[in-house]
């Protein structure tokens, strides 16, 4: 019998705790892939008191049995992965070519495209789109212009790599002094160093297409990783205030090398309120004491920059369009834990634009809308440490139920706290985890 892969993506603007997911739900699987974004997620595990933030590495790697694949689709960074890896060993975790495999059709994020980033970033000042500074946006760019990108594979040749590296950071450097004054790029250091991270990297880099396409026939799972969430989406979020590369799970197929029928069983995670990082509409945001009361209870600070995130109501609306854009079939409810000690909850179901209500959710239709709630009461109770459903606030109970029937699925994860065994399993169609 084929057993369905699984995929788990963010429904919202990120951080909403898909590497916690992951990890409890990894073991199912041969393979976890990561297929879009790069170094701009920063995914967080919790194992016994050891808290672990993965940028690039995907967050398969505390399982043992795991082949842990970074996708064609990733905008992959050399330094930051080997940093991650040199981490990760530190911490007594060595991953070899039997623990991690880079797509040589990845693209290589390179010091110009952090620049460009920065640069940019700067020159667009209030209209900035509040990006992580990565280089992902210029990335993704070369990587659609083709005649100045690097992938994966060109690290493995010091000789074309080399030959690269000299012409395109040569078009770079006129084009950064033309539009930002920039002084001209050092070539051959840049070399000298992505020879060195290629020479690193080289066991761990291959055509991983055939191995994802050929498991099914072999009866191994595969889990997609998502990055960032499904707002941010560049075709599919809030544009322009999106991520530059397809984040929901119709991205999944196209980043990972793998036919749509690949997909599986989809899992939407959905932080219990919603925040935000960087520019964009935001309609359910509280700029106001209950944004605070949410972000210092969830530690909302980025995992990536740090910088403090933009907190607020649950927006039912955008998270119901998310799971039908990605034909998610359920949920797994994250930092319930934080809101006890909220007297009501608001829910935002809907959206008021020039007086009237929207039909359809709109992402490109945010800038005037008014949010529509429903108000919920709250508990008091601490929830940390429930492990059973049932035992959890009627009132907290209550509020799930009214969001799975807000977004029309079921819930079959409860988070309500960062740590593995703070996870509630319901009933699932992944048979493994009912
Ligand atoms: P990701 O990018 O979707 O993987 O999410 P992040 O790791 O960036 O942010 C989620 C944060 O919430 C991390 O600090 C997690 O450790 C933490 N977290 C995850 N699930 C829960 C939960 O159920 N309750 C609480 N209080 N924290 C959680
Ligand atoms: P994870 O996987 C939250 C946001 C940035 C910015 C916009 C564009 O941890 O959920 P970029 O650097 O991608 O060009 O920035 O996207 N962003 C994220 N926000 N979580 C993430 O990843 C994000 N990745 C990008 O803050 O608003
Ligand atoms: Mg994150």
């Amino acid at each position: 019998m084929q057993i369905s892969n699984i995929a788990v993506i963010g429904l919202q603007w990120g951080d909403e705790g898909k590497g916690k997911v992951v990890d409890a739900v990894a073991q199912l699987s041969r393979y976890v892939v990561r297929y879009c974004g790069g170094a701009n997620a920063g995914h967080s595990v919790q194992i016994g008191d050891q808290k672990y933030a993965l940028h690039l590495i995907p967050c398969g790697i505390f399982q043992e049995g795991v082949l842990n694949i970074i996708g064609n689709g990733v905008a992959f960074d050399p330094e930051v992965a080997l940093g991650e890896l040199a981490a990760l060993a530190e911490r007594g975790l060595r991953l070899g070519p039997d623990r991690l495999v880079i797509s040589s059709a990845a693209h290589i994020v390179m010091p110009w495209h952090k620049l460009q980033d920065s640069l940019s970033e700067a020159a667009l000042g209030a209209d900035k789109i509040g990006t992580t500074i990565r280089g992902i946006g210029p990335c993704y760019a070369d990587k659609a212009t083709r005649t100045v990108a690097i992938r994966a594979g060109d690290l493995t040749d010091a000789g074309v790599l080399g030959e690269k590296i000299a012409r395109i950071a040569a078009i770079k450097s006129t084009i950064f002094a033309a539009l930002y004054d920039a002084e001209p790029i050092d070539a051959d250091a840049i070399t000298d160093e992505y020879v060195e991270f290629g020479r690193q990297l080289a066991p761990m880099i291959a055509n991983v297409g055939p191995i994802l396409r050929s498991a099914g026939g072999k009866g191994e799972r595969i889990m997609f990783e998502g990055g960032q969430g499904s707002l941010l989406d560049i075709d599919h979020g809030t544009y322009p205030f999106v991520t530059s590369s397809m984040v929901s799970a119709c991205g999944i197929p196209g980043g990972a090398g793998v036919p749509p029928s690949a997909v599986g069983t989809v899992i939407g995670v959905m932080k219990a309120y919603s925040s935000r990082v960087g520019a964009g509409p935001f309609p359910s945001e509280q700029d106001n004491e209950t944004g605070q009361f949410l972000r210092d209870r969830g530690h909302e600070y980025g995992t990536t920059t740090g910088r403090p995130r933009r907190c607020g109501w649950l927006d039912a609306f955008a998270v119901r369009y998310a799971v039908e854009l990605s034909g998610v079939a359920e949920l797994a409810v994250t930092l319930l834990d934080v809101l006890s000690g909220l007297d009501e909850l608001k829910i935002c179901t809907g959206y008021q634009v020039n007086g009237q209500a929207m039909t359809d959710y709109d992402p490109a239709a945010l800038a005037d809308a008014q949010p529509i709630y429903e108000t919920l009461p709250g508990w008091s109770q601490d929830i940390s440490q429930c492990n059973n459903y049932d035992d959890l606030p009627a009132a907290a109970k209550a509020y799930v139920a009214r969001v799975e029937e807000l977004v029309g699925i079921p819930t079959s994860i409860v988070s309500v706290g960062p740590a593995r065994h703070q996870t509630i399993f319901r009933q699932s169609q992944i048979e493994e985890l009912s």
